[in-house]
């Protein structure tokens, strides 16, 4: 076990009292990776929370990621300690950019990424994460996809399933969107030896370059599996963060200083151990029963085929 802070220890010690579980997203800072009972990318982090014995969770990541706990697990409290953490890709895509989808694509099927709100997903037939979009996208039995909000993510899909036509919004996660072809060649020509991860959220030309694509959770474990010693990541700051701590033997490089996610840095331990302690209304999500019987659908169905 890692030596721990003061504050780490009053959260794990009041989160034992209260019988909570608390979740983490790779991009958290460290010091709160290493207090939860599980870190994960988006998927796996669904499945936890859907799964959990606890009924209290504390969901450090941000709001679309706790929503989607809420909506897997409806009768379980769900505190999102920074209640300003957004995803401004998440706010790209609204219920009424769908409606007017379907009614141009009427026999299109609508996969939403998780990194959506509540509302949108109640208007979507499934939802995917990066690490199952592939598969989720080839077992839908639809021709067209609409697919929203990345569309970078979408393309990088698409390629694998070149039999179906595929619809986009102009949706983007403005951290992986603005590194550029220049950048990676400019990072590869400095560090020749390293392998290249990326997350498919990034520009096709510049996931085109990557010897590895994949969502956080499947890049740490291909840089920990691989017997290469030296890798330039394309991903938020955070996964290079925990391949440092945890695997110090080999190498890593952030593929730009500005693969920061402003919105999953905006939570601290304080807030952790405040959010616990109060339970305030501003951190627990709350969700209307028609949304949550709307939007259920479409993630339980990811839960099913992914
Ligand atoms: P993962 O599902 O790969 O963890 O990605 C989440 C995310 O927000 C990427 O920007
Ligand atoms: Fe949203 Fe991008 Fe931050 Fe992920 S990295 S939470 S997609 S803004």
């Amino acid at each position: 076990m890692e030596k721990l802070n003061e504050l780490q220890k009053k959260i794990l010690d009041l989160k034992s009292k209260k019988n909570a579980v608390i979740l983490a997203h790779f991009y958290q800072t460290m010091d709160i990776q290493i207090i939860a009972d599980y870190a994960g990318d988006s998927f796996e982090l669904s499945k936890r929370a859907k799964n959990a014995e606890e009924n209290l969770i504390v969901f450090c990541g941000v709001k679309f990621m706790a929503e989607s706990a809420k909506l897997l697990s409806p009768h379980k409290k769900v505190l999102l300690p920074n209640p300003n953490a957004g995803c401004p890709m998440a706010d790209m895509v609204n219920p009424e950019i769908i409606r007017n989808l379907r009614k141009e694509h009427p026999n299109a099927a609508v996969v939403c990424y998780v990194n959506s709100s509540a509302e949108t997903k109640a208007e979507c037939d499934i939802c995917c994460t990066s690490s199952n979009a592939v598969n989720i996208v080839r077992k839908i039995g639809a021709d067209e996809i609409i697919f929203v909000p990345d569309k970078n993510l979408g393309a990088y899909v698409a390629q694998f399933v070149p039999e179906k036509k595929f619809i986009y919004i102009n949706g983007f996660c403005p951290i992986h969107r603005h590194i550029t072809v220049d950048d990676t060649i400019a990072k590869k020509r400095e560090f020749p030896n390293a392998t290249f991860a990326v997350h498919p959220e990034c520009e096709p030309d510049v996931v085109k370059l990557a010897d590895f694509i994949g969502s956080t959770s499947q890049i740490l474990n291909y840089c920990i599996e691989s017997n290469d010693k030296e890798f330039i990541i394309g991903t938020e700051y955070g996964v290079v963060e925990r391949l440092r701590f945890y695997h110090p033997e080999k190498k890593y490089y952030i593929l730009t200083p500005t693969l920061v996610c402003p919105n999953m840095k905006k939570t601290t331990l304080n807030d952790i151990y405040n959010c616990l302690s109060n339970e305030a209304d501003e951190n627990v999500i709350e969700l209307s029963d028609d949304i949550i019987n709307k939007a259920n659908i479409p993630l339980e169905k990811m839960l099913l085929l992914g």
